[in-house]
């Protein structure tokens, strides 16, 4: 297959949604669909259990098996279908949107029960900054949930999303019949009593007909025909280019647990999704189908075995090949690097692979050269913009509790904060270190994963810190901004990149010192221009 239809034919995506609302069944439905595995339960949820936040050998255990789930790749219809994982738990929200750079498109999940939730929101908002395709599933319609165009509603308020409908359900909960699907004009009904397959799938040209009514009944015929009406009388009618925009969102309702709906998406997805993108870099912007390789770093993995304490660093290809064994630069540290056993990811498997193109994930064995955001290239420099830190929730000092060891510490930590595990500033008025997490339980996990990789033990402080903002002065020699480094020096620190950040210990403060120092800009991300 020639090398523009290898990149055609791909389609690399993320599911993303509040915890529950049903990730992990339908990347399972897809998977089946795909016949990349043969029964439910095959794919281990990566997610963190309920109730296992103070049990962090059991979070290690599940990061350990998210290495298998991190992309999962299969074929449908001739489509390469790579789905990159993204955690629900909020202490990972910053795996998720880093992931979020890599991902052509995005698939987004809500209960019906649930309707949006504040993790969807926090996910879709990084989608829409980057104008990433979206479609939305609601899911769970064999239970009551809430009404459809009240969930409609919601979804375009709290998501800020202009949805068009492509199916709709009939009925919901103990009267919920099927699907009317407006994307391929058929109606998918339920079998009658057990509610675990569809019964068949008719197609329905015409909502008139009667055969309609003897197929659901007259009440909810004539129930569905007024609903669609409405429906096309208030939302816009799909568009492609609108979608790929990410102007226009379009909403699948269904079941993933009872596969409901779960074909017409995919059908729908491998249609209307977008192949591999053209990305931007610093430099310009890299086209998928250009010659020569570029790739980045977006996820790295640490393997839990201290026998093996190899990592893997998850690169998304942006344009050219990756080949086995080809020298290829690493652009940060200036040198070339040669892999000789580069990782392709299938259903729940990795295998070594001597090519991939735009679009796919390779995973390369790393001993620590890696960080996120790292970029690879044939020899151009680049660098691939889109990898940011937010600013943390939670800032603790780190001390050293084993002098002896103090080497091992300030190696750990630099190598788990290149991982993305947490954010290391160094206060600047007595360069005292201050770890800043997105959650509470990466603390044990940095502790415990310094004592039992590095030999090294920490202790930590807590910190009155309510935001960390990157500092951008107007000019670094006025008047404004000096005072500024003079008054404010206590709450001043670098990140690992040598920025300057300001601790905020309140809101409050925040906005004070946004009033006293209007020159200088105050950012809650560290990519800002
Ligand atoms: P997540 O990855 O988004 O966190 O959600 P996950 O797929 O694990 O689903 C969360 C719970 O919702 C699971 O039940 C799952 O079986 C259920 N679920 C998913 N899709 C549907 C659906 O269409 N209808 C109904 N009724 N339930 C659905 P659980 O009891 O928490 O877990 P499990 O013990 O069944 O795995």
């Amino acid at each position: 297959m020639s090398f523009l239809k290898e990149i055609e034919r791909r389609r690399t995506f993320g599911i993303i949604s509040h915890p529950d609302a049903g990730k992990t069944t339908l990347t399972e439905k897809l998977l089946l669909f795909g016949g990349a595995i043969q029964e439910a339960g095959a794919v281990k949820s990566n997610k963190i259990k309920k109730g296992a936040t103070s049990d962090f050998m059991e979070i290690e255990r599940q990061r350990g098996i998210s290495v298998a789930t991190s992309v999962l790749a299969f074929e449908y219809n001739g489509i390469k279908i790579n789905i990159l994982d993204t955690p629900g738990h909020k202490d990972f929200a910053e795996d998720t949107f880093r992931t979020l750079t890599a991902v052509d498109s995005v698939i987004v999940v809500i209960d019906v029960a649930k309707g949006v939730e504040e993790q969807t929101e926090k996910l879709v908002e990084v989608c829409r900054m980057r104008n990433i395709p979206m479609i939305v599933f609601i899911n769970k319609l064999d239970r009551e949930g809430k009404d459809a165009f009240d969930l409609l509603d919601e979804v375009e308020q709290k998501l800020g999303l202009t949805v068009t409908p492509m199916s709709f359900p009939i009925g919901m909960g103990y009267d919920f019949k099927g699907i009317y699907n407006l994307w391929e004009k058929n109606v998918n009904l339920f079998s009658g009593d057990s509610r675990k397959n569809i019964e068949e799938t008719i197609e329905i040209s015409d909502l008139a007909s009667k055969k309609l009514t003897k197929l659901i009944g007259e009440a909810a015929a004539d129930l569905l025909r007024e609903e669609i009406e409405l429906v096309e009388g208030i939302y816009p009618k799909f568009d492609k280019t609108d979608y790929l925009n990410g102007n226009l969102q379009p909403v699948f309702f269904g079941s993933a647990l009872n596969n409901f709906g779960v074909r017409e998406l995919l059908d729908c997805f491998v249609d209307i999704a977008p192949k591999p993108r053209p990305k931007q870099s610093e430099e310009r912007l890299v086209k998928p189908d250009e010659e020569k390789f570029s790739g980045f770093v977006f996820k790295i993995h640490a393997n839990m075995d201290p026998n093996h304490r190899n990592r893997l660093a998850f690169v998304k290809i942006v344009s050219g090949t990756f080949e086995r064994n080809k020298p290829y630069l690493h652009v940060r540290h200036n040198k070339k690097v040669k892999f000789s056993s580069p990782n392709a990811f299938f259903a729940e498997k990795k295998e070594i692979v001597d090519i991939s193109y735009p679009g796919d994930i390779v995973g390369l064995q790393d001993t620590g050269t890696f960080k996120i955001g790292d970029t690879l290239t044939e020899g151009e420099i680049l660098n691939y913009k889109g990898v940011p830190s937010f600013s943390p929730e939670h800032f603790r000092y780190i001390n050293n509790a084993d002098p002896m060891k103090s080497k091992q510490l300030y190696k750990g930590i630099d190598q788990l904060m290149d991982e993305g595990v947490a954010q290391l500033f160094t206060l600047d008025l007595n360069g005292r270190k201050v770890i800043g997490t997105v959650g509470a339980l990466q603390y044990e996990v940095i502790q415990y994963r310094l004592e039992h990789e590095y030999g090294a033990k920490c202790t930590y402080e807590n910190l009155n810190v309510h935001k960390a903002c990157w500092v951008e002065p107007a000019d670094k020699n006025n008047e404004e901004f000096k005072e500024f480094l003079r008054v404010k020096q206590r709450f001043l620190a670098k990140d690992k990149q040598n920025q300057l950040v300001f601790l905020a210990d309140s809101m409050f403060s925040l906005q004070m010192t946004q009033q006293k120092y209007p020159s200088i800009k105050f950012h809650l991300t560290s990519e800002y221009s």
